[in-house]
């Protein structure tokens, strides 16, 4: 994709990985549209970068979804790039009480919601790229996270498809593969150890550079590359009995 020039919606835009792509995005001179649930977010994030124009929205509803598609089509018809980052990931065990009502939200948020969004945005004459925002665990999973490692399998999954079908459309599907990062995703505190996300985007912004259409980073990078043997080893290293 070309890196100046787009106008380009970033779902949960305003905090961690999402955010990071706002700053680097305006940075490269480009329109940013967000979008999120927490108004203050947006609004913070608004007054640091005061080009950005942002949108309430809750992605797990599909009424919200529907709305937020017909918003773009009337006011930014002009838009060409989706980013398909918004995601939530919840820490549990499968015998928890509350396990099934949580995995529906873990599910409707990270895998109907840009599904859906993909099936309507597809529609703006003007779309030239998708960004997916998958996750190093779409190749093994962390058992301590089971519903969004799977939802982020799918993703992956998808995103191959979508690549392939959307040639015909001419719209090109990135997929960037964060590996842990140091952002509030599960809640505060539990990536702290992880990398910064700035040094994260550094690496994607050159790969994208490159022309590349499968953005990884550190672990992410070696699961991408990994065979049978070292994926067994990866799942039995990040999920010790
Ligand atoms: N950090 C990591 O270690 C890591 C690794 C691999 C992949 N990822 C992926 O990277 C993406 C961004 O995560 P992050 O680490 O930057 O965490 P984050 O700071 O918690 O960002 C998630 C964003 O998604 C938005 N969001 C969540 N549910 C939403 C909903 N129903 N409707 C609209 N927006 C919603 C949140 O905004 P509101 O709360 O305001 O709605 C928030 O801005 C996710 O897809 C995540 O799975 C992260």
């Amino acid at each position: 994709m070309k890196l100046s020039g787009n106008k380009i919606l970033i779902t949960g835009g305003a905090s961690g990985i999402g955010l990071g792509l706002t700053e680097r995005f305006i940075q490269e001179n480009n329109t940013v549209i967000i979008c999120g649930r927490r108004e203050s977010a947006l609004k913070e994030a608004a007054e640091k970068f005061p080009s950005l124009i942002t949108k309430v929205c809750d992605l797990s509803v599909e009424a919200e979804r529907i709305e937020l598609f017909e918003w773009v089509s009337a006011n930014h018809s002009d838009l060409n790039v989706l980013v398909n980052n918004a995601g939530i990931q919840q820490w549990m065990n499968i015998s928890n009480d509350d396990f099934y009502e949580r995995a529906k939200t873990e599910i409707v948020t990270n895998v109907e919601a840009p599904i859906h969004l993909t099936s309507l945005f597809i529609n703006l004459k003007s779309l030239t790229t998708i960004m997916n925002v998958t996750s190093g665990l779409s190749f093994t999973p962390m058992t301590k996270a089971p519903v969004y490692s799977a939802t982020k399998a799918f993703f992956h999954s998808f995103t191959l498809s979508a690549r392939h079908l959307l040639k015909q459309k001419n719209i090109e599907v990135i997929e960037i593969i964060p590996p842990a990062l140091n952002t509030d995703l599960g809640g505060k505190g539990l990536h702290d150890t992880a990398p910064p996300v700035s040094d994260f985007i550094a690496s994607i912004f050159e790969q994208l550079k490159q022309g590349k259409t499968e953005l990884t980073f550190g672990f992410s990078e070696a699961m991408t590359k990994a065979g049978p043997e070292e994926l067994k080893n990866a799942f039995s290293r990040m999920n010790p009995q």
